[in-house]
């Protein structure tokens, strides 16, 4: 119940606007690396001390207003110039919806052109989140398109939707860098497994079809399945050029350091910006023990 909840609160727009204007930060700077650039880089340079590498995202997302689309695009520009003057060990994830595909798919293509050439320019390498089901399909559609001039851009496909195994297969084939993720929307059962034990076998399955056609970033904090996932790589005799674990920023640190220090590359998901609620709320949603976090923090204050 309180999933749901949570998740139903984090696509709610005036809660957004009420707690961005009104609220404190109510324990989100536990997920959430600042609200500005600044912060989220002083971040990732102690993650780059640590061994371990980083995508920064510029928080924001379900984008209805075209100022907040072109404010966005301007962020993910910045981000990626600030990640080439300050030398970092980082690349940049974003989410469609920030850059306007709700508004007008070809605005959104335009963005995503401006900001792949210059990433491009700077050898950097752009993931584009996968949000919601409703979003799935068209940003699939743009990725395909953009990755026939754009070589450094790459996508998530989630485990919990009943589509990925066929996404992954195809994709994989056409030589995409999928980062693979459980998922973390409130989807309906028609296109998702409502069972986690099902989530979880798909996404064991998943991984390993997608280590054998290309690279995997391996997004997760699920011990057992990065404990079995190890084991396979080994057993498959699979280079640690392949594939990449990813976490994110605030969960599980002990983990990031203990494989980063075994020697696979692992990234941290670093967000940032004031946008930060809708995040938060399924960083929530996906932990039932983060609710008594939050409390805890409320009472504090
Ligand atoms: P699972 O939920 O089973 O958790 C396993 C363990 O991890 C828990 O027992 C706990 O110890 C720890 N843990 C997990 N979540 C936690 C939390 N919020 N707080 C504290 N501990 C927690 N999703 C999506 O739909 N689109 C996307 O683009 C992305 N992108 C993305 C990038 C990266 C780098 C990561 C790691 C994850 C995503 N996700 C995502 C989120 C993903 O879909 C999923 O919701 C979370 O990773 C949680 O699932 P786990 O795989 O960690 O497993």
């Amino acid at each position: 119940m309180l999933r749901t909840l949570f998740l139903a609160l984090g696509k709610n727009k005036n809660a957004a606007r009420f707690m961005r204007r009104y609220g404190t930060k109510m324990g989100a700077d536990r997920f959430v690396a600042g609200t500005e650039l600044q912060e989220a880089v002083a971040a990732v340079k102690r993650l780059n001390v640590a061994g371990l590498e980083a995508t920064l995202d510029h928080l924001g997302e379900f984008v209805r207003d075209e100022r907040d689309a072109k404010h966005a695009a301007g962020m993910c520009l910045k981000t990626l110039e600030t990640i080439h003057a300050e030398g970092l060990r980082a690349n940049l994830s974003l989410k469609l919806t920030s850059l306007g595909l709700d508004i007008d798919p070809r605005l959104c293509e335009r963005y995503m052109r401006t900001i792949l050439s210059r990433a491009r320019e700077l050898q950097l390498f752009v993931r584009i989140d996968m949000e919601d089901y409703g979003h799935c399909q068209p940003a699939i559609d743009l990725y395909r398109k953009l990755k026939r001039d754009f070589p450094n851009v790459g996508i998530v496909l989630q485990a919990y939707l009943r589509r990925t195994e066929r996404d992954v297969r195809e994709l994989g084939r056409e030589g995409a860098n999928l980062r693979l993720v459980k998922g973390a929307y409130r989807e309906s059962p028609q296109v998702a497994f409502p069972d986690k034990r099902d989530v979880d076998a798909s996404f064991a399955k998943l991984i390993r079809r997608q280590l054998k056609q290309g690279y995997a970033a391996i997004a997760t904090h699920d011990e057992a399945i990065i404990g079995d996932t190890l084991e396979w790589l080994s057993q498959n005799g699979i280079s640690r050029e392949r594939y990449e674990f990813q976490m994110l920023f605030g969960i599980r640190e002990d983990l990031q350091r203990k494989l980063a220090k075994d020697g696979h590359r692992v990234r941290v998901y670093v967000p940032y910006g004031k946008d930060w609620f809708g995040y938060f709320m399924r960083r929530l949603a996906e932990r039932p023990a983060n609710a008594w976090f939050l409390l805890k923090h409320i009472r504090r204050k």
